[in-house]
């Protein structure tokens, strides 16, 4: 087993500093395009031999410490009761969206094991497939990250429906919050079951929250998330451990000494704040994950070398580094570079 992600994971000692990319399966790879053609989406999320494949396309192609579960943040949410859509160049839309007391009642905490067992397949069969080649990288949304795609309805530019239930119904909002924190509790407790080794909380848009608000609608819940999990063991040998916890905030700047408390192994960031600003705040309790500007993987090498450079040389004092990108790889994103990428953090890196 190639332990590197793992071990930076925790803060122990590693020959070089490991590297994945947020969505490194995805349209940007010609492998990935391929299997889109035939199904859609979803039909994709579902069929755990196909997810199975693209979640290995980039380990073979690109050389990364890590595998990350083929799927969507919003899996869960349509296994609660929510009808889901992906539309090209439109994104997710889950009609119709919540917004009273009634619609919460409708939903369910689904049981992962009946309701989303294709998700807990395709874990079991990438365990099989990858056979100790790198770990295996489960993951949710975080709550509120969740709620505002079932709020809005899709993906929003103010989030205005989100927040007017936030400031107008606290109430009925923490009885959504309850179902969805119970739901991705479930949800990753049984990925871990089934033999993911490190899972990540997606908090793509709690950056959109002021510290206060952050802190009283989306903190509780990361928390009750991270409380539940750290009891979970997984397989990481010689002896079985606690399983690594990774938790990412876009925008996360303004939130880091909210952020500190939530419990978690490795905090993700995003490209808006230096990571050695970030590691400086948030203490050595963490290892950290991040933090390259996706568009810096369109420069010439030259370039991306000299950024490369930057992120490893900032976070060289962290308690653990992953290298990673702020947010996702963008599908135009040349491949050569990523591969490029991959290799000069290894290099740069090595001890
Ligand atoms: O990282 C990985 O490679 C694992 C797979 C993964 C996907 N989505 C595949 C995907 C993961 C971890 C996600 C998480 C996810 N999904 C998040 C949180 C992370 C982030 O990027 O902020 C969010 C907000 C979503 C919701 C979502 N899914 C949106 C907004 C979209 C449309 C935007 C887009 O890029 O088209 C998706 C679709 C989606 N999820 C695709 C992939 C590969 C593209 C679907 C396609 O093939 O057409």
């Amino acid at each position: 087993m190639n332990y590197v992600f793992l071990k930076a994971c925790r803060g122990e000692a590693v020959p070089y500093t490991p590297v994945w990319i947020m969505r490194q399966a995805g349209r940007y790879l010609k492998q990935y395009q391929k299997i889109r053609k035939k199904v859609d989406f979803l039909t994709l999320c579902k069929t755990p031999e196909l997810a199975a494949e693209v979640t290995i396309q980039p380990i073979d192609a690109l050389g990364v410490d890590a595998a990350i579960l083929f799927s969507d943040i919003l899996i869960p949410v349509e296994a609660m009761g929510m009808k889901l859509e992906f539309f090209e160049k439109k994104g997710p839309v889950l009609n119709p969206p919540i917004r009273n007391e009634a619609s919460i009642k409708k939903l369910a905490v689904p049981n992962p094991e009946e309701d989303m067992n294709f998700v807990l397949e395709t874990i079991k069969i990438l365990r099989r497939k990858l056979n100790g080649k790198v770990p295996l990288i489960g993951f949710s949304g975080a709550p509120l990250t969740m709620a505002t795609y079932m709020i809005e309805g899709g993906t929003s530019k103010n989030f205005l429906q989100t927040k007017r239930m936030i400031f107008q119904t606290p109430d009925l909002y923490a009885s959504l919050m309850d179902k969805v924190t119970q739901t991705v509790i479930e949800y990753l407790k049984s990925q871990i079951k089934a033999g993911a080794q490190a899972v990540q909380l997606f908090d793509t848009w709690a950056g959109v929250l002021s510290p206060g608000d952050y802190k009283k609608f989306a903190l509780p819940y990361v928390k009750r998330v991270i409380d539940e999990l750290k009891s979970q063991t997984s397989d990481f040998r010689p002896q079985t451990s606690k399983i690594p916890i990774i938790y990412f905030v876009g925008e996360c700047a303004g939130l880091l000494e909210e952020i500190k408390t939530c419990g978690a192994d490795v905090i993700g960031i995003d490209w808006r704040i230096n990571i050695d600003d970030a590691i400086k705040r948030l203490g050595s309790n963490f290892s950290v994950q991040g933090n390259l500007d996706p568009c810096a993987l369109f420069l010439p090498k030259d370039k991306i070398r000299e950024r490369v450079k930057e992120v490893l040389s900032r976070a060289s004092f962290a308690r653990g580094h992953i290298f990673n990108l702020g947010h996702g790889v963008l599908p135009e994103t040349p491949v050569e570079n990523v591969v490029a990428m991959v290799e000069m953090v290894h290099r740069l890196s090595r001890k």
